[in-house]
């Protein structure tokens, strides 16, 4: 195919219209990326209030009413740097006006019709990728992301003449349940109550609508990719992709380097780079005053954003606050559940000085934290890529992660050999225990006061390329193939 292959991204959130983790990062950057590359990428979500708010020049160019709900779909640029912008398209409609978190109400409830709400959302932008509501643009693949975007390969598998489909795991244990009534007033074909597509385990799973029908189903690194497949990792749904697995294929995810770049990030007290690494110590002292650290230059200090949910073993990190050893100390950034939230807060009260804990969302915060720590620690349970530690790697900050998923990936271990042919990047330890955490944090401790060997990982862990060409590339592969078939 020798035009540009015109590629639709469906996500449920995408930076800076609207993001919750790491899914908005990359379905923030990976448009621009494509479009570097030669693929007419283009983006759609739902117009939320917030992303309403971030594009203000969204203008309306088509209405209908799919399955008797009216929408109105919206269009928009947004600018990239040293590109055409990008086209964003919103759909509009009754079910996206809730301010905030664009999945739960403020007290962290999901809304209870969000299947009701993202099937509206793929209805809508399956109109869109057939010509139905823009007629001067089709799509040649429809790139759907997680289970939000679940039913689009589903709703497009009924059509003659279809654009192929490719879906994205960014995280497999949130797979849109929905049970009974509220699935029969979805309005999908009686057989998809069925193992073969959504039905799972008597409850429908809106994300088999990207697993069972996509042309193609990719997850975000190579060792994700294969651990979904176990019974360990799968969620329930390790047979499927068993069974689907000549189709699947890990891409592991980049970074976007303009944004996360120490050496010119605006929320920073000092910017710095791989010759001025002195000036990170700037960024230690400000984040220890903006917390309420002590000013200790010489502690090792831990830095932690994150969503605090189980994925994430904040009951790990909880059990070692107790007996950090003199020395440490963490500063923790992130928002949740509610539980790790009070006993961050109470471990915070119980060490001031030693511990500091925000609850909340703050874009600002996590870059300084990322800059200003020593080192990142990611105990995760499990972790499909994982971003903040390939943020700190580039911000010289030395992760300390379990090894699954994406961590074990993108970090390596300082093992006395990585040491000495200079490959180590972090400290990686396996068990999903406290006490391999207390351990690492303890290695990592000695690694620090030793001095040489810590700088040798930070240059290590800085020089590495983790943008988004390569991943782009694989991408643009991918639809070829599938344009040629
Ligand atoms: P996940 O997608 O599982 O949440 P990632 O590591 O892929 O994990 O991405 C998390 C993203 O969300 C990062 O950009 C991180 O900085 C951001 N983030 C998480 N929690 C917060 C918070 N409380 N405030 C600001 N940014 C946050
Ligand atoms: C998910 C995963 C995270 C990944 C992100 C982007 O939220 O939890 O590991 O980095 O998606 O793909």
């Amino acid at each position: 195919m020798s035009r540009r292959p015109r590629v639709l991204l469906a996500a449920s959130e995408a930076y800076p219209l609207i993001k919750t983790g790491g899914l908005g990062d990359v379905v923030g950057a990976l448009p621009a990326a494509l479009r570097a590359v030669g693929v007419d990428a283009r983006l759609v979500l739902p117009a939320y209030p917030a992303a309403l708010a971030a594009v203000p020049t969204a203008r309306a160019i088509a209405r209908s009413a799919l399955y008797g709900t009216p929408l109105t779909l919206l269009q928009a640029e947004l600018p990239i740097d040293g590109g055409r912008p990008l086209p964003v398209y919103l759909i509009q409609a009754t079910a996206f006006e809730r301010s905030g978190n664009p999945y739960q109400d403020v007290t962290g409830q999901d809304w209870p019709d969000n299947p009701a709400r993202f099937a509206l959302f793929c209805r809508g932008a399956a109109a869109l990728a057939l010509g139905h509501l823009a007629p001067d643009w089709r799509a040649d693949v429809v790139h759907a992301h997680d289970w939000q975007a679940g039913l689009l390969p589903a709703l497009l598998s009924l059509e003659p003449k279809r654009p192929r489909t490719v879906f994205t795991v960014h995280n497999l244990a949130y797979q849109g349940l929905v049970a009974g009534a509220d699935a029969d007033t979805l309005g999908l074909p009686a057989d998809w109550w069925s193992p073969d597509a959504l039905e799972f385990y008597g409850q429908l799973a809106l994300i088999k609508g990207g697993l069972a029908f996509a042309d193609r189903i990719t997850t975000v690194s190579p060792r994700y990719a294969q651990e979904i497949q176990t019974a360990e990792f799968g969620c329930g749904l390790d047979g499927l992709l068993r069974y689907r697995s000549a189709v699947l294929v890990g891409i592991l995810n980049g970074i976007d380097t303009e944004l996360w770049n120490p050496a010119t990030d605006p929320a920073l007290a000092a910017r710095y780079d791989a010759h001025s690494l002195e000036r990170k110590a700037i960024d230690k002292a400000a984040l220890q005053t903006e917390l309420g650290l002590a000013a200790e230059p010489d502690a090792l200090l831990l830095g932690m954003v994150s969503r605090l949910v189980e994925q994430k073993g904040v009951d790990l990190l909880l059990a070692v606050l107790g007996s950090l050893p003199a020395g440490v100390q963490v500063a923790v950034l992130g928002s949740g559940q509610a539980e790790y939230e009070a006993a961050l807060t109470a471990a915070a009260s119980q060490h001031p000085g030693q511990i500091a804990f925000k609850a909340g969302y703050d874009e600002g915060l996590a870059h300084r934290i990322q800059a200003g720590a020593d080192a990142y620690v990611m105990p995760s349970r499990f972790e499909p890529c994982g971003l903040t530690q390939l943020y700190a790697l580039r911000y010289g900050t030395v992760p300390i992660v379990r090894a699954v998923g994406g961590l074990a990936d993108t970090v390596v271990d300082a093992t006395a050999a990585n040491l000495a042919a200079g490959r180590a990047t972090g400290i990686v330890f396996e068990p999903a225990s406290s006490a391999a955490l207390a351990q690492a944090i303890q290695r990592a401790l000695d690694l620090y006061r030793a001095g040489a060997p810590w700088r040798q990982m930070q240059l290590t862990g800085m020089a590495q390329d983790h943008s988004w060409q390569r991943a782009a590339e694989r991408y643009l592969t991918l639809y070829q193939q599938l344009l040629a078939a």
